[in-house]
């Protein structure tokens, strides 16, 4: 009788992902992790920090969405980081360093137990997928023979740009300080000469000086190539020539996005009936009345207003901003979080807070809420621009959507996003650098009323590239999602 030769199938790999403990990093890797879960068999560990895993089961209900795939676990690091909620932008520079500290000697031991308990039937890591300003981790895979991928949740000209510091200081265009000439032309970005100003590169530049957040974007970034491969939540249509730019020093490099919509659209193939196929990674309670007001609005008549997680505003700032809506006359929703005014209550003579007199003043025109679920609000017929601070989550949920954007950047890569959008891309206006009531009612009426069916037009040409990139039909993310994959397999042989 002849031997019969049975073919053991190969584990499935098992990828342990570990984002910034942050909500847009957050938000954006689990995205990603569910796409890996909804592509092919695999195991997924997702390692959080304490506070981040609590939000997630409370708010994104974590738990029943990915009980579907029976290979993810979340895993909480045994310590947390920054227990209140939200952190500002002077925490990430100590968030990173703090997480580094209880993460890494975590990682090590982990991988080093399960190093050594690496058998046939168990499942060890066979790959890691950390955000890309975690060179711990890789110098963790280096040492156990890990593969590791790197993930940045940022458009590709943020990074790129980061990826340019040491070119731009050597050729001392920066650091400049805040107080020089803004609109002096930068060079020694590759790709962006002719349209990059010194006020559109990275905020930590104007600082004068290379500060704590300024060394660990440029330390960590400069490690890129060092991974075994990038994966970048963003499309080749949008920022095609960028990609060729960071491909020369990051050949594999895998554009897989807008991760939200390619998730949607994945997850709608397989199960078309599926009521959970807009998956929201809030780690906070979304406020849903704001659907029922935008549907008595009439289409494309409502500016939405959000300035993200972690933006903070002035109280001055912020009441400029009112005026320049409430006088530009057009209808809107504005995200005012809890903590989104700095030093409210230090005005003893005036008990009522900002939110309080915008409320008041505008009942006719205006909806507030604390949180809204944005996806669906840039998704609404009602809706017919975005005043964004040009987070690129926020950026890509309205390109996909094809809603017009008003950007007023806060801080980090924000200021490059919104150089794109206003003079590459033309899908609107950058208001960088001003809070002038009058200038904030002249743009809104700009992309509101005056170019309205304009910026429409061309907000809508790329919301198909985008469309087109996550098609089953050959879309660029479409088919780049089997790259990595593919290779996660490989990592488990
Ligand atoms: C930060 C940085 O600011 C951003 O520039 C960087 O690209 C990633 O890290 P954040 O400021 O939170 O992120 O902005 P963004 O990337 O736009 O993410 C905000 C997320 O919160 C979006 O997915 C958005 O849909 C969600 N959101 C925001 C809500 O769900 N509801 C809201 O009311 C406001």
């Amino acid at each position: 009788m002849g031997e019969h030769i049975v073919e053991v199938p190969a584990p499935a790999p098992h990828v342990l992902m570990i984002p910034v403990p942050a909500q847009s990093h957050v938000n954006s890797m689990l995205n990603l992790a569910e796409i890996l879960c909804v592509a092919g068999d695999i195991n997924i560990t997702f390692l959080v920090s304490k506070n981040i895993h609590d939000g997630l089961l409370l708010h994104a209900n974590v738990e029943s969405r990915f009980s579907n795939y029976r290979g993810f676990r979340l895993l909480c690091l045994p310590d947390g980081i920054y227990e209140g909620k939200i952190i500002t932008t002077d925490d990430v520079a100590k968030l990173n360093d703090s997480f580094k500290s209880v993460a890494e000697p975590f990682l090590r031991e982990v991988l080093l137990s399960l190093k050594s308990n690496w058998t046939k039937t168990k499942s060890p890591f066979t790959t890691i997928i950390a955000d890309g300003v975690m060179s711990f981790a890789i110098d963790a895979a280096e040492e156990m023979s890990v593969p590791i991928f790197y993930f940045r949740p940022v458009s590709a000209s943020a990074f790129w740009a980061y990826f340019s510091l040491p070119q731009l200081i050597e050729n001392g265009e920066i650091p400049f300080s805040g107080d020089d000439d803004m609109d002096v032309a930068i060079t020694n970005v590759k790709g962006m000469e002719g349209f990059l100003r010194r006020r559109d590169l990275p905020s930590f530049c104007r600082s004068g000086i290379r500060s704590p957040d300024f060394e660990m974007i440029l330390t960590e970034t400069a490690q890129t190539p060092r991974a075994n491969g990038l994966i970048l939540n963003t499309f080749e249509d949008l920022e095609g020539p960028i990609l060729s730019q960071i491909r020369t020093f990051c050949p594999n490099l895998y554009t897989i996005g807008p991760l939200h919509a390619h998730l949607k659209s994945r997850m709608a193939a397989v199960n078309p009936n599926s009521s959970m196929n807009s998956s929201s990674n809030s780690l906070q309670e979304e406020d849903r009345s704001c659907i029922e007001w935008l549907d008595k609005q009439p289409s494309r008549s409502v500016l939405y207003v959000s300035f993200g997680s972690v933006t903070v505003l002035k109280k001055e700032q912020l009441l400029e901003f009112w005026k320049g809506l409430v006088n530009s006359g057009v209808k809107f929703l504005w995200v005012i979080r809890p903590d989104l005014v700095t030093g409210k209550n230090c005005d003893e003579h005036n008990k009522k807070s900002p939110a309080d007199e915008l409320e008041t003043a505008t009942k006719e025109r205006g909806y507030m809420v604390g949180w809204a679920p944005q996806k669906e609000v840039l998704a609404h017929p009602a809706v017919g621009g975005f005043w964004t601070h040009s987070g690129w989550n926020s950026t890509l949920e309205s390109v996909v959507e094809g809603v017009p954007m008003i950007c007023w950047p806060y801080f980090g890569d924000q200021q490059i996003n919104s150089r794109f959008v206003g003079e590459v891309w033309k899908i609107g206006l950058d208001m960088k650098d001003t809070c002038d009531k009058v200038i904030v009612e002249q743009m809104i009426k700009d992309l509101m009323v005056d170019r309205k069916d304009d910026f429409l037009k061309k907000a809508e040409e790329i919301a198909k590239l985008a469309r087109k990139s996550i098609g089953s039909d050959d879309g660029s993310s479409f088919c780049n999602l089997d790259q990595p994959t593919r290779l996660l397999v490989a990592c488990t042989s």
